[in-house]
C-alpha cells in the first residue's frame, strides 16, 4: 500500500488506518497451516507477569440500499445482533464495541500483510465487491487506494459508515442466499473476510462468487481458525483459551455454519470446484500477545489481543448462552480466566489465518 489510508469511519471506530510496519514474509506460503515455522519467544515474555497493553511494552435475497433504512436489529443481553429477518445465526453482535474490534482486526491484518489490503495479483480493478463488508474499513480503504474503481460492500447490517469516498457504497445483502442479484460477470475483484462461522455451504459462496467475475478476474478469501495454540505447550489443554476453540466448534456444528474453515480446507478445495485457477494459499501464524520476539509480529500479537479484550462477550455470549446454552453461572468465570490467560506472559498462544486466492479462467 503506498498511502497511509484516509478511511472515514465514525468516531466510535479506532483510527486504524492501513500501517506502514516493517517487512516480513508470511511463513509457509502454500503449505498448510500445521508446517509454519515457529514463532521465536521474546525474552520478556517468559517470565509470570501481566501483559497490558499500555503498561509500557506498547501500550433479503434481493440487495437494497441501506440508504432505504433498514436499520433494524434485535437485542440480546443489551448488545445488538443482526435483524431477525436474517436467518443467519450470526455469533457476534453488529454494535459499537463489536465494529471496534472488526477495525483493529482489519488493522493488525493490515500489518500482517505490511501494508497491503489482498495478496491476489488483482490490477487496478474498475468494479469490486467486498462480501461481509463488516465496518466496511476494508472496502474503504481499498477505494481510497484505487479511486478509479467502484468497490461495493455488502452486509446482513447497515452498520457502516455515511461518510465514505465517493467510489465506495454499501448494500445490505445475505451473501448466503443464492443466486447473488449481481449479474454474471459483473466483478473484476471478490473479497471475502472472516465469515467463519458465517456460512453454511462455502462451495454455493464460491460458485456465486465465480458466476459474477469477469473472465480474468481474481478472488480472495482470508479466513481465521479460532483456535488458541501454541508451539511450546504454554495452551493447557484445561485452559479457558482451549475452551474457545471448543465453543466455536461446537457452536458451528451445531448451526450448521461452521468455524473449522482451515482444517476442513474449504478455501482451497471450494474454490477449486467452483473453476478457479491458480489459486494459492498462504498461511499465517496471527500471534495472540505481544510475545513474539519478531518486533512485527509482536505488534500484530498486540492487536489480536487488544481485539478480543476489547469484546470478549461480544465474541462468546450468543455461542455460549443462546446456540450451547452452557452454565450460565460459569460464563463470567470463563471470561475472567480468558482474560487472565490474555494477559498471561508466559502463554504464547497464535491463530491460524489462510489468505487463498485464485482467478477466474478467460
Ligand atoms: C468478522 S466480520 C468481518 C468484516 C469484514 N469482512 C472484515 O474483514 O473487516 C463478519 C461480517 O460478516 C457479516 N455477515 C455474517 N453473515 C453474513 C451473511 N450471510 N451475508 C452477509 N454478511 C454476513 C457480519 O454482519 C459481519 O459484519
Amino acid at each position: 500500500m503506498a498511502e497511509q489510508s484516509t478511511s472515514k469511519q465514525q468516531s466510535t471506530s479506532p483510527k486504524v488506518g492501513s500501517p506502514k510496519s516493517p517487512s516480513i514474509s508470511p511463513t509457509g506460503a502454500g503449505s498448510p497451516a500445521g508446517a509454519l515455522l515457529s514463532v521465536e519467544v521474546s525474552d520478556d515474555y517468559n517470565d509470570d507477569a501481566d501483559s497490558a497493553l499500555g503498561h509500557g511494552d506498547d501500550a433479503f435475497s434481493s440487495t437494497a440500499s441501506i440508504s432505504s433504512s433498514i436499520f433494524e436489529y434485535r437485542t440480546i443481553k443489551g448488545r445488538a445482533y443482526h435483524s431477525e429477518r436474517h436467518n443467519s445465526d450470526y455469533y457476534a453482535p453488529v454494535d459499537e464495541r463489536a465494529n471496534a474490534s472488526v477495525d483493529i482486526t482489519h488493522h493488525y491484518l493490515t500489518l500482517l500483510l505490511d501494508g497491503k489490503l489482498h495478496l491476489a495479483p488483482v490490477k487496478d480493478p474498475k468494479k469490486v465487491i467486498d462480501i461481509g463488508t463488516g465496518t466496511g474499513i476494508w472496502a474503504i480503504d481499498f477505494g481510497d487506494e484505487h479511486p478509479a474503481a467502484e468497490v461495493i460492500g455488502t452486509d446482513l447490517s447497515p452498520t457502516q459508515p455515511e461518510w465514505v469516498p465517493p467510489n465506495v457504497r454499501f448494500e445490505i445483502d445475505d451473501a448466503t442466499k443464492v443466486p447473488w442479484t449481481w449479474a454474471d460477470g459483473t466483478f473484476e475483484f471478490v473479497h471475502i473476510r472472516y465469515l467463519f462461522g458465517a456460512v453454511a455451504d462455502w462451495s454455493a459462496l464460491f460458485a456465486q462468487a465465480f458466476r459474477t467475475l469477469q473472465p480474468g478476474g481474481w478472488i480472495e478469501s482470508a479466513e481465521a481458525e479460532v483456535d488458541f495454540v501454541s508451539d511450546d505447550a504454554t495452551v493447557a489443554p484445561d485452559s479457558a483459551l482451549a475452551l474457545w476453540g471448543r465453543m466455536c466448534k461446537e457452536t458451528g456444528e451445531k448451526i450448521g455454519r461452521p468455524f473449522t474453515v482451515l482444517t476442513d480446507n474449504v478455501q482451497k478445495t471450494g474454490l477449486e470446484t467452483a473453476g478457479f485457477v491458480d489459486v494459492q494459499t498462504v498461511d499465517f501464524k496471527v500471534p495472540v500477545g505481544g510475545w513474539p520476539r519478531d518486533a512485527k509480529l509482536a505488534e500484530v500479537g498486540r492487536f489480536v489481543q487488544l481485539t478480543l479484550e476489547n469484546d470478549l462477550e461480544g465474541y462468546s455470549t450468543f455461542m455460549w448462552n443462546n446456540v450451547l446454552g452452557w452454565p450460565a453461572d460459569e460464563y463470567q468465570i470463563f471470561l475472567m480466566k480468558t482474560r487472565k490467560e490474555l494477559k498471561d506472559r508466559r502463554v504464547h498462544s497464535y491463530l491460524k489465518v489462510r489468505y487463498a486466492y485464485g482467478r477466474k479462467p478467460e
